[in-house]
């Protein structure tokens, strides 16, 4: 077991890298086993949820192997089922997406039911839903194994009664080689659906309209191997744009793609921080005291759930009220409790939090209670007086890439500590 000990009171100066996107990576590695061929991932995070994912795919047979720091080669010609035997699909969230992928390549998969961050209910009915439509049975047994299975799957019209960014990829991958066309509706709009339509089309899938709210997939016969580069990591972005702005700091963040930034530059830009965007990078520097804002979480194009915790943080350390309103996750406050004891002032229900703002927070031991509450306690740590000890930082892990190495390279003062 680590933990992260932080001294907080430095300014974050200096560059930072960012790396492929997680939630873009964890849905192509696994849309690798659609074709029956070699792909060459670049860009991958040295993540642990990708080295699970990596351990998942040879577990039924691939063949995986690291080419270098980010470059991932998986062959999955001797794949002959995508039945996962262990509990490692319980370790991350993204193993539902060997369900569409087993399916469509063998008209059948079974996993256990996914783990990942605990922020709630997070059903999968919509999933179910897509996979039932292009002719699938689903069976969910009593000890939490969930199995799909079809004779043939034929393309169909899906209305998402959710918008749902694992049910769009999802739906997307089993129906690439279903006969005919499929639709899928009120479909999620992320740069990573995007990016997994941009990869399935590299291997020869015909889809269109990823990025819209409707997806037109024209099913095809056979898919083939691709070298395929995954795009930046958004939510890795905007941790440390919210890092630069509560630390009063001037960073460049490199390698990114500013548009994809624009709901967290918007409203940077609004409390007050100066924001200027390149081709692949942006800086973000501190001009003159930030007012707080209210935010709302939302599907994208609107301000991403994922970076509800970081910006409550920053919040937090601002003079005056704000309401933050969790719009997408049931249940991602819970880690409030961990921030409120540096000094936070917060009251807080499932879907909202009222923030009564202090300059006054104090280091303190708090425990990472999943993957963004730990990056979001981190800039708490580095904005707090004094010293904060981060516990259960094996959530950090799962999701951000050397961050101890990157926070340190922009003047950061933290620490990994092994414990026994
Ligand atoms: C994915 C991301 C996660 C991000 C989230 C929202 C991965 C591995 N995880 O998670 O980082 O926070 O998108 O951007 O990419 N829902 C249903 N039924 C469904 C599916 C979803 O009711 O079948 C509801 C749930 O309340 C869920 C919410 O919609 O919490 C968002 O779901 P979805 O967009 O699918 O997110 P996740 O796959 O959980």
């Amino acid at each position: 077991m680590s933990k992260f000990v932080i001294e907080g009171g430095t300014k974050l100066k200096g560059k930072v890298n960012i790396g492929g996107f997680k939630n873009a990576a964890v849905a192509i590695i696994p849309a690798t086993i659609l074709c029956q061929d070699k792909c060459i991932i670049q860009n991958v995070p040295l993540i642990d949820d990708v080295n699970v994912l990596g351990e998942i795919l040879t577990e039924i047979g691939a063949d995986v192997e690291f080419l270098d720091d980010t470059s991932i080669s998986i062959d999955t010609s001797n794949i002959n089922e995508c039945y996962l035997k262990n509990g490692l699909s319980k370790k991350i969230r993204a193993s539902y997406y060997l369900l569409g992928a087993g399916l469509g390549r063998f008209k059948n998969a079974s996993t256990l039911l996914p783990g990942g961050c605990d922020i709630g209910d997070r059903p999968i009915d919509q999933h179910i839903k897509g996979f039932e439509a292009l002719g699938a049975t689903v069976d969910i047994s009593d000890d939490g194994r969930i199995s799909v299975k079809a004779d043939k799957l034929i393309g169909n019209k899906i209305y998402l009664d959710v918008v749902s960014v694992g049910a769009t990829i999802n739906i997307m991958m089993a129906a690439v080689l279903a006969e005919g066309k499929t639709t899928i509706e009120n479909a999620a709009k992320e740069p990573h659906i995007v990016d997994t339509a941009n990869f399935l089309n590299s291997m020869g899938a015909d889809i269109k309209g990823a990025g819209t709210d409707v997806i037109r997939i024209n099913g095809v016969e056979k898919l083939r191997g691709c070298t395929y580069r995954v795009i930046p990591d958004q939510i890795e972005a905007g941790t440390y744009m919210i890092a630069a702005a509560a630390t009063k700091g001037d960073i460049i963040i490199d390698d990114v793609i500013p548009k994809h930034l624009e709901p967290i530059t918007a409203k940077l830009k609004e409390m007050g921080m100066g924001i200027e965007e390149y081709g692949d990078s942006i800086r973000v520097f501190y001009e003159n005291e930030l007012t707080p804002v209210n935010i709302q979480t939302l599907p994208y194009p609107g301000f991403p759930t994922d970076l509800q915790q970081p910006m409550t943080v920053l919040l937090s350390s601002l003079h005056g009220e704000s309401m933050v309103v969790e719009g997408v996750s049931e249940d991602r406050f819970k880690y409030v409790n961990e921030i409120k004891k540096m000094g936070a002032n917060i009251e807080y229900s499932k879907k909202h939090a009222k923030i009564s703002g202090t300059k006054n927070l104090k280091g303190a031991i708090v425990r990472a209670t999943d993957l963004r509450a730990g990056a979001a306690l981190i800039i708490a740590g580095l904005v707090a007086e004094g010293i904060t000890e981060i516990i259960d930082i094996y959530h950090i892990d799962r999701g951000y890439e050397f961050i101890e190495n990157k926070f340190m390279n922009l003047g950061a003062k933290i620490r990994r500590v092994k414990e026994d």
